[in-house]
């Protein structure tokens, strides 16, 4: 018979020995929620390939914070769906457009919460792309200069920090230029720095009414298959003043964020994107996965993988699950 020199079960006898050795812990301080916001009042528009997630008036966006609050959940992200589109995006830099207005009021409401804004265009274009077109094609330069006015706008009405997620040359830089310029020199950056042209935002495209009404973004996002290129794309937003970078999607991207941790060593964030979630809720729904095992083990995955912040639709059903295991 053999007998094996190391016994590596002795640690996992029970769940005692097993809690005491575990090496990475899940709280609800790591989790950002994210939230889409529409126009009228009482609105609740449920997110068909996302259950549990509606597109919400900002009446009811306040309700909604003020219960995630009391679960323990800090930190919130909006998403805008203005009244009406048109080519340059208009209601993004506007102090009456949706998130202008969802940003005074949530602050008034919750002053304890903090909230952070997607900075880009697709939400606002009618052609749905991230910026300003050139012919079929997402002109750079113009559009770092529409970002600098979108983020002056969310400063000015109360953002705590801002996400630039439209993956132009420059973003950072230019962004950092204009809040440093306007006095907001301690208002954050978290970068959507490593951002893939990825079909698992597919559900989002939905929810925020933000497909490209032509073409794709792969001229501005990043290929799947590169590894090296998210070095580089981290290592410029930092060098132009990101506070915070972040990977998306994650769970398929999971390499890619152990790499920019260990690279880098900055606070980095994972956004556990809608196709992730639309996954796990189908396949839940349908029997064939046990939801919250599932729901625990992806959002522990990316924060062993180097996740210090997880934006995730997870949130609120997570903080309870963590809240109940306490
Ligand atoms: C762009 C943006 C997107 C997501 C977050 N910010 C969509 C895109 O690039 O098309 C996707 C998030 C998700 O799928 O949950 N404003």
């Amino acid at each position: 018979m053999y007998t094996p020199e190391y016994r590596m079960r002795r640690l996992r006898a029970n769940s005692n020995i097993r809690s005491l050795i575990r090496e990475t812990h899940l709280s609800v301080d790591d989790f950002i929620l994210p939230y889409f916001v529409v126009p009228g009042r009482g609105v609740r528009n449920a997110i068909k390939s996302m259950p549990g997630h509606f597109q919400l008036s900002i009446d009811e966006l306040i309700k909604d914070a003020r219960e995630a609050m009391k679960l323990g959940i800090k930190a919130v992200i909006l998403f805008g769906i203005p009244e009406s589109k048109d080519p340059l995006g208009s209601d993004a830099v506007s102090d009456e457009g949706i998130i202008s207005r969802a940003l005074r009021a949530l602050k008034d409401a919750l002053p304890g919460l903090y909230v952070i804004t997607d900075v880009c265009f697709c939400e606002y274009t009618d052609h749905g792309h991230c910026g300003l077109l050139h012919g079929e094609d997402v002109e750079n330069d113009g559009t770092l200069a529409m970002l600098q006015d979108q983020v002056r706008v969310h400063a000015r009405n109360g953002a705590d920090m801002v996400a630039p997620s439209g993956m132009m040359d420059g973003m950072v830089g230019a962004i950092r230029q204009a809040l440093d310029e306007e006095g907001y020199s301690q208002l954050p950056i978290m970068s959507y720095a490593v951002k893939y042209a990825s079909g698992f935002y597919g559900p989002f495209r939905d929810a925020a009414e933000s497909a490209p009404q032509f073409g794709d973004r792969n001229s501005y996002q990043m290929d799947p298959a590169n590894g090296d290129e998210a070095m580089r794309e981290a290592a410029i937003d930092i060098q132009e003043g990101a506070d915070i970078i972040m990977v998306k999607p994650a769970m398929p991207y999971l390499d890619i964020l152990y790499r920019v941790k260990q690279e880098f060593g900055m606070p980095t964030a994972a956004y556990q994107v809608s196709g992730e979630f639309a996954m796990i809720k189908a396949a839940a729904a349908n029997g064939w996965l046990e939801h919250d095992r599932v729901m625990m083990e992806s959002l522990i995955a990316i924060k062993r993988a180097g996740a210090d912040l997880i934006l995730t639709y997870f949130a609120r059903e997570a903080a309870l699950k963590l809240g109940q295991d306490r």
